[in-house]
């Protein structure tokens, strides 16, 4: 490890880009530090730069103006929406960064066939920021499967379950809604899972084939008389799931989070706001850390207003903005479900279903072999693996703690980051993805586009040879 922190150009001053790697950055001075932020919205190009003291020359309102300087810092780390990957990100690896990469790697295909191609030309790191293999929880299946523990794997059903208010912030409400202002969720959603498959059975998909769509989230499932805005006296307000105040006034399902919560005391926190918040807020007075539940200004909230601790400011946003949309009412078109069939080069059968309708957010996974079962739950709540042995029936359960306790994605936002610093620092294999295996899984997800709108079986090798070539047809977007 240098003894310099390593220094970095931000792209992108939003959730992830300040809010998720800016704070880790923060948090660790020694490693890394941000020297140069690019992005067009004063008040976050501000707020950023205050706090991690970048000089003015270095605050810039977009990336072309910072990528003209050429190489500025060490790496860039480029945060901008899906459709705005490509473009920074091949600059970025010709101006000689290496590069952190939000997923998905970029909305077309092809971009990100060439992005691939460009980082190997320019030989820099482009690390995509599949954070789901940096978590314990999927390391531990990684290893178990890699042991032999199961035996020959035979079979995998995977499930990611997003919960469903997760899904109407991002994918009905949100930036995620449509395809084409972003990209299908098959790809912007589970590309993690599907890198994750690819990664745990060290094998590459030989056919794929998907089926799914938008079912619920549709004016014809809208309660009697609801309005177009929550706020604008809907009927359902009080048993709607989608109920926008609830959601980012009330916080209604960060807090039923907490009072699920394997950790004791962050359960009877959550309890306690459930139903004595006042008692909570007594005792944030004293105590600083439980500010952070009272004075809540994280995702989602952050999403919808620059100040979200401010009930006048969240009710403004519900009553204008995106968030305050009834479900049912909204421009969305990406799928609320989807499930991809795979068989795997080694014979390996898949099945992995997204969905969008979870009373909690989380993965589940079942890997049967020829002499065990795993069984794993990736969850808000609970995050446990459970092995069953075939002979003898014996089980074996190794409880973890859950993604409330281990922070953003189950610990895999700081896992991502510390192993982003040991790979500029020259560690080989500290990145646990590198970008072509990364493509993998983008290809295996617009494969399943491609298979469920037109209703086809994809051979996955013909489809990755078709991608090579369409890209050095097609200009990059
Ligand atoms: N790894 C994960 O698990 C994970 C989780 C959530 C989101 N994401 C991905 O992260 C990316 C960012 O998501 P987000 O929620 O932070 O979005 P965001 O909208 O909060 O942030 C994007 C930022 O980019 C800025 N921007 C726009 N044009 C720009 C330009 N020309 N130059 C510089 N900055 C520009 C915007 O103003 C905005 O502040 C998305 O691609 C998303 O899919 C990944």
């Amino acid at each position: 490890m240098s003894k310099k922190p390593f220094e970095a150009l931000l792209i992108g001053a939003g959730n992830r880009g300040a809010e998720v790697y800016g704070e880790w950055i923060h948090a660790h001075p020694d490693q890394l530090k941000i020297t140069a932020i690019a992005e067009p919205i004063e008040s976050r190009r501000k707020a950023a730069a205050e706090r991690h003291v970048v000089p003015p020359q270095h605050q810039f309102a977009n990336w072309e103006e910072a990528l003209s300087r050429g190489k500025i810092a060490d790496a860039a780390i480029i945060c901008t929406l899906d459709q705005q990957h490509i473009a920074p990100a091949l600059k970025a690896l010709e101006c000689g960064y290496d590069v952190l990469l939000e997923k998905p790697m970029a909305a077309r295909l092809a971009d990100c066939v060439a992005l691939v191609q460009a980082a190997e030309k320019h030989g820099r790191l482009l690390q995509i920021a599949h954070v789901l293999r940096y978590t314990d929880f999927f390391q531990r299946v990684y290893q178990i499967v890699q042991s032999g523990t199961l035996g020959q794997i035979v079979t995998v059903s995977h499930r990611e379950n997003v919960s469903a208010w997760h899904m109407a912030h991002s994918y009905v409400r949100g930036n995620w809604r449509r395809a084409d202002q972003a990209s299908p969720m098959i790809l912007a959603k589970s590309c993690h899972d599907l890198d994750i498959l690819y990664w745990i059975l060290g094998n590459q998909a030989k056919t794929l084939t998907s089926v799914g769509g938008l079912k619920h989230f549709r004016p014809e499932n809208a309660p009697a008389g609801a309005p177009q805005r929550c706020l604008d006296g809907c009927p359902a307000a009080e048993s709607c799931p989608f109920y926008a105040p609830a959601i980012y006034m009330e916080l209604e399902p960060i807090y039923e989070g907490l009072a699920n919560a394997h950790n004791t005391g962050i359960r009877l926190v959550g309890k306690l706001m459930q139903r004595s918040p006042a008692i909570v807020r007594a005792a944030a007075k004293a105590i600083p850390t439980l500010r952070q539940i009272t004075e809540f200004r994280g995702w989602p909230r952050s999403v919808i207003t620059d100040n979200p601790t401010d009930l006048a400011s969240l009710y403004e946003a519900l009553q204008n903005g995106p968030y305050g949309r009834c479900v049912y009412h909204c421009d969305n078109d990406v799928v609320d479900h989807q499930i991809v069939i795979m068989e795997m080069e080694n014979g390996i059968s898949v099945s992995f279903t997204m969905h969008g309708h979870s009373f909690e957010e989380g993965r589940t996974i079942r890997i049967d072999g020829s002499r065990a079962t795993l069984l794993g739950k990736f969850g808000f709540n609970h995050t446990f693996i459970e092995i069953c042995e075939q002979r003898g029936g014996k089980c074996e359960r190794i409880d973890m703690p859950n993604n409330v306790e281990q922070g953003g994605h189950g610990g895999g936002d700081k896992g991502l980051m510390t192993q982003f610093v040991k790979a500029l620092a020259g560690e080989q294999n500290a990145v646990l993805t590198n970008a072509r295996a990364s493509l993998e899984s983008h290809l295996m997800a617009f494969a399943a586009e491609e298979a469920r709108l037109k209703g086809t079986v994809i051979h996955m090798s013909d489809f990755r040879d078709n991608a090579e070539k369409i890209t050095a047809t097609q200009p990059a977007a």
